[in-house]
């Protein structure tokens, strides 16, 4: 006898959703509200100069340094923002292409675009990262940047894309705005390609609202992004070629709090992957539930639980029926990027003439449509995900736990 589905009028698991998907955010207390006004007392709320300054932003990048083990880093106003710096100090131009994962926000496809090259589309296996299969058959001459993602708090299999990469001689841009934390094989993620970036976006595991961080260990990298984000100025270094830049410049209120949040991210991180773990005890055994794979090397950090079902179908209604049993999920995404936006599928640029993607510079000839990646759209049609937070107590994990094993039982009965 199971008990009957509150999608089938049946009393749910829980009374009221789970905490929201906010970690960084959720855990914001009297600290970050005193930093902030710290810089308003002093009113120096911007980065390189002020009557009375406080220099938060260079606080803020040198614990990033220390916490990641990176030589540089670089606030910025966003990880798109980021995205776009680090491939135009990696050099990506006209004519290039930048490998980008099939499975992720359109962020990292709109950062090629917006650095004047062509995103092409790798598939994702069942760790939801770069398929490396795929990657192989996805090198041209063209090809200048693979931009990779680790994708909810697991890394990708590093060395497997390594070899690839310098096989062909091609830079890896790591874009880790989803895993802030993550290691692979002990190494901090963002420190093992040439470049790293980070979000601070509202659902990231440390949160300003909004911001981005580069980092690199390679000094002339850093010069040229640090040029890139503030109109070609190179304030407090000498050296290097100066050329006109864009502003991406964080801001004093974002580098305060970001100073405090980062000193949050051990317990965020050990909070959800207790969280995590617990979860899976309580749902492990379940058939029918294909659990994503974690990268042999990669550490799983716990920003959610994912499993996949046999058909896109019951995945779907298994969201249906847990959302009614107030355990929020989704299928994420919903699909393969180009299926997700539409702009993407249609490669629908700002301005009608359609650069980059008609530049004479380029003599690719990648299009887009639909079914170009079979195994990601497959995976991600059959996939349900449930965000993990670090408020999550006993409660809630058990909540979890009764939720997802109520549904299975009614789909599998
Ligand atoms: C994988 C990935 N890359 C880039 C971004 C863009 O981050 P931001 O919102 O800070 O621009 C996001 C944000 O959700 C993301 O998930």
């Amino acid at each position: 006898m199971t008990d009957k589905l509150a999608i089938d009028g049946g009393k749910p698991v829980r009374n009221e959703p789970l905490p929201p998907p906010y970690p960084g955010a959720l855990v914001m207390g009297d600290e970050e509200k005193q930093a902030l006004i710290e810089v308003i007392e002093h009113k120096s709320p911007f980065r390189y100069y002020g009557p009375d300054m406080l220099n938060k932003v260079s606080e803020f990048e040198n614990s990033l340094q220390e916490y990641l083990g990176t030589k540089h880093a670089l606030g910025v106003t966003s990880a798109t923002a980021a995205l776009k710096v680090a491939l135009v100090a990696l050099g990506v131009s006209p004519g290039d292409e930048v490998i980008v994962p099939a499975y992720t926000f359109i962020a990292c496809a709109s950062a090629v675009v917006a650095a004047k090259a062509i995103p092409v589309f790798v598939e994702v296996d069942d760790t939801l990262n770069i398929d490396v299969d795929d990657l192989k058959t996805k090198i041209t001459p063209r090809t200048k940047v693979i931009m990779l993602v680790h994708l909810q708090g697991v890394a990708c299999d590093m060395d497997s894309i390594f070899l690839i990469a310098k096989q062909n001689d091609i830079a890896v841009l790591e874009d880790c705005a989803q895993s802030f934390g993550a290691h692979y094989k002990g190494q901090q993620v963002g420190t093992l390609g040439k470049m790293g970036v980070f979000s601070l976006q509202m659902n990231k595991l440390i949160s300003t609202g909004e911001g981005g961080i580069i980092i690199t260990d390679d000094t002339d990298l850093f010069h040229r992004a640090v040029r890139f984000h503030d109109h070609g100025n190179l304030r407090e270094f000498t050296g290097g070629v100066p050329f006109m830049g864009e502003n991406h410049r964080m801001s004093e209120f974002t580098g305060a709090v970001g100073v405090v949040q980062i000193k949050k991210l051990d317990s965020i991180i050990a909070s959800m992957k207790k969280a995590k773990e617990e979860i899976l005890k309580g749902i492990g055994d379940i058939k029918g539930l294909i659990f994503r794979r974690v990268t042999d090397g990669a550490e799983d950090i716990g920003t959610s639980v994912i499993f996949y079902m046999e058909s896109a179908e019951l995945a779907s209604r298994f969201v249906k029926a847990l959302n009614a049993e107030n355990i929020d999920s989704s299928k994420m995404y919903g699909g393969a990027i180009y299926q997700t936006w539409p702009q993407v599928l249609n490669m629908s640029t700002a301005t009608p003439e359609g650069c980059p993607f008609t530049c004479p510079y380029y003599k690719g000839d990648v299009k887009y449509h639909l079914g170009m990646c079979p195994k990601t759209e497959d995976i991600a049609g059959r996939l349900v995900y449930i965000a993990l937070s670090p408020t999550f107590g006993d409660q809630e994990i058990t909540d979890v736990i009764s939720g997802v094993r109520k549904v299975a039982a009614n789909l599998y009965k």
